[in-house]
Order: structure tokens, then sequence, then C-alpha cells
């Protein structure tokens, strides 16, 4: 018997990531707490303390609450959004298969301008639909919204995935780039992925063009709340786009302590303000110390930059060898480009140290 997937995922692999791979950390002998992660694009603080707390008062003997209700209404409060236009997720990527699964689907094309995240193109590719990568033609690694809109009204793509600010840039587009996107999609779902919003020094609010019936904005608490261990999203759409995804979101999808931790996070209301005036200095020292190495930086909105290399894979393998990860970029179609995401002042000293040794080698 020969039994085989459905042929559009025969030959998926994973999209590849940042952070800690067990397996090359063990052969390298090395432990997980012995490395400095600059690979995850994370806040590098604890969570918010309440969380902790909350997590004690979980009864994990009863099912989650399949709407995620209390969370969704605290998110409604906070966003000024109703309920009904929200939908939890576990984490950011299940909601961006979810998005793939209920719109597109076998014959359709999905524009994904790159390099940006790679989980699109997978959801594309599980849903059955191609996603079509647009580069700028400037070969520049920031999306041109003009190259984008053309496409757009050319070829009336499907879908088309948008990250806000971009991963692994860290551009970011303004309201007026996003509403030209919009303006020029007809039947063309846009998919604005902003699980990084919160790093970002002077944000526009997307929300209140979710009253359009063509976008949904997707965001991530694991990044800004510290809560990656947890899983734990959002999605923003107009009602109609909320119930067609619950049509094919699993029951009891948002854990009950992923739920309870996300409502704690959310009421903290000074934590993220307090974290990024830490996280904005710390990048700034890095931007600051790394140019004065001589390195070469892609300047970028959030807490997060490129820095060119010249091989990503061998300046990664040599900082992890002295327990410090960086992303390689490679993955992205940028093999002389690392990523590096700010940690703690403290950290980030440790960091330019073990480059600056590196490169006296
Ligand atoms: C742009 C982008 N979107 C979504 C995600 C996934 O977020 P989550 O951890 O909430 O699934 C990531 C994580 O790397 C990301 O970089």
């Amino acid at each position: 018997m020969s039994l085989r997937p459905r042929p559009e995922i025969e030959n998926l692999e994973p999209s590849p990531h940042g952070g800690l791979n067990q397996a090359e950390l063990k052969a390298m002998g090395l432990t997980p707490e012995e490395v400095l992660d600059f690979s995850v694009c994370a806040n590098p603080f604890p969570p918010p303390p309440e969380v902790n707390k909350a997590l004690e008062s979980v009864s994990v003997n009863r099912h989650p609450d399949s709407e995620s209700t209390e969370f969704r209404e605290c998110l409604s409060r906070k966003l000024g959004v109703s309920p009904d236009n929200i939908l939890a997720g576990s984490g950011a990527t299940e909601l961006i298969r979810l998005i793939a699964l209920a719109y597109f689907g076998a014959g359709d094309s999905v524009l994904v301008p790159e390099p940006t995240f790679g989980e699109y193109k997978v959801a594309c590719r599980i849903a059955g639909a191609e996603a079509v990568s647009q580069w700028s033609e400037e070969n520049s690694f920031n999306i041109k919204i003009a190259e984008t809109v053309e496409q757009i009204k050319q070829n009336q793509p499907r879908g088309v995935f948008i990250c806000n600010p971009n991963n692994p840039t860290g551009h970011y587009l303004s309201g007026q780039e996003i509403e030209a996107v919009l303006d020029a999609c007809e039947d063309t779902l846009l998919v604005l992925d902003e699980a990084y919003i919160s790093f970002v020094e002077e944000s526009w609010s997307s929300l209140d063009l979710t009253e359009r019936a063509n976008l949904v904005i997707v965001r991530s608490m694991t990044k800004d709340y510290a809560l990656a261990g947890l899983r734990l999203g959002y999605a923003v759409a107009d009602k109609e786009i909320i119930r067609t995804l619950r049509r094919v979101c699993p029951p009891w999808n948002v854990n009950t302590v992923a739920q309870k931790a996300g409502i704690a996070a959310l009421n903290d209301t000074d934590y993220l303000e307090q974290c990024n005036r830490e996280i904005k200095k710390a990048k700034h020292f890095l931007v600051d110390e790394l140019k004065r190495l001589g390195f070469s930086l892609l300047p970028s909105e959030t807490n997060f930059f490129l820095v060119k290399v010249t091989s990503a894979k061998d300046f990664r393998t040599t900082l992890l060898k002295q327990g410090i990860l960086v992303r390689d970029c490679t993955s992205f179609g940028l093999p002389d480009y690392v990523r590096i995401a700010a940690r703690t002042i403290p950290d980030c000293v440790k960091l330019v140290d073990a480059i600056r040794e590196m490169r006296c080698q």
C-alpha cells in the first residue's frame, strides 16, 4: 500500500524560525539556559507579574471556553471594537492557517511581498493555493507599495499578506500605504500581520480599517507580553470574516492557561510602556555599537533589525559557540544578513563583546 498525502503538501518543508534548536545545542554541548537568544523578536523581560498569579488560579480539569469569551471582552474594551469582531487564536500562527483554510484554495493565487515571515507561504500551500512571491523591482528589501498595488490591480489575487512592521526588515508602512492596498483589493482579502505592532515607536491604528469587508488584522501576544510558551494571538476583522474563521477553527483552540494569562497581561496597563522604554534604549545602544564596529544596518522601526555580514550561517555558528544566538536570514532569501532583536542592555553588551572578539580572531 502506498499511502500518500495530498500532492500540494507532499514536498512541503516546515518554515525555519529563530529560537533554540535543542538537538543543535546538545551537539554543541550547550544547555538552553546558557544561550542568550537574540534570534527571536520577543520582549526580553518576564511577562507581567499578574500572569503568574492568574496561572495559579486555573482549573485544568475542565475544557477551555471555546469562544475565549472573557479574553475577547477584555480585548474589546482595550481596543474599542466589539467582541464579535475578534477571534482568539493559539498564537498568530494558528490564525494565519485558519485564514488560508477558510479563504484560499486550489487555483487561487495569494500575493506575498518578500522578504517576509515564512508561515504565509506554508499556510497557502497547505490550503492548496499558490503563494506568489513579490520582490521589489528596486532590489530593496522594503515593500514598495506602488508595485504591490499594481500587482493586485493586474492580477486580482485571492489574498495578499502584508506584515507590518515587516519581519525581518522592521520596515513599517503608513496608514495611507495600507489604504492604497485596500483600495486596490476588489475581491482580494488583505491579511495584515501586526505581530510586532507594540514595539513600533510611532504606530498608527489600523483597527478602523476593519470596517472594510476585506481586511483581517492578525496580532500576537507572544512577543510583546512575553508569552511565547503559552501561544496566544487574535484576529480583528469584520463580523462576517470572524464568523467564517470560526467555522474552520478547532474547538477549545486557546487553552485555559493562555486565556487567563492573556487577561492578566491586558489588565496590566503600564507593562508594555515600561518594557518598551528599556527595549528602545537597548536597541539604540546595539545599533550605535554595531555601526561603530563598521557594520551596515538596515533602518528599522521596531525592536529588531537586519545586519549585513559576509555569511549569515557562519556568523550565527561562530556566535552560538559562545552561547549567543542570532537569526541567520538565509531562509528569508538573505544569506548575507542576520536579524538581531534587542534584549536588555547587559545582554546587548555581551553580544557586542562577542562580536568584537569574533572580529579579532
Ligand atoms: C510576522 C510574524 N507573525 C506571526 C508570528 C507568529 O506569532 P505567534 O507566536 O503568535 O504564533 C511571528 C513569529 O515569529 C511573526 O514573526
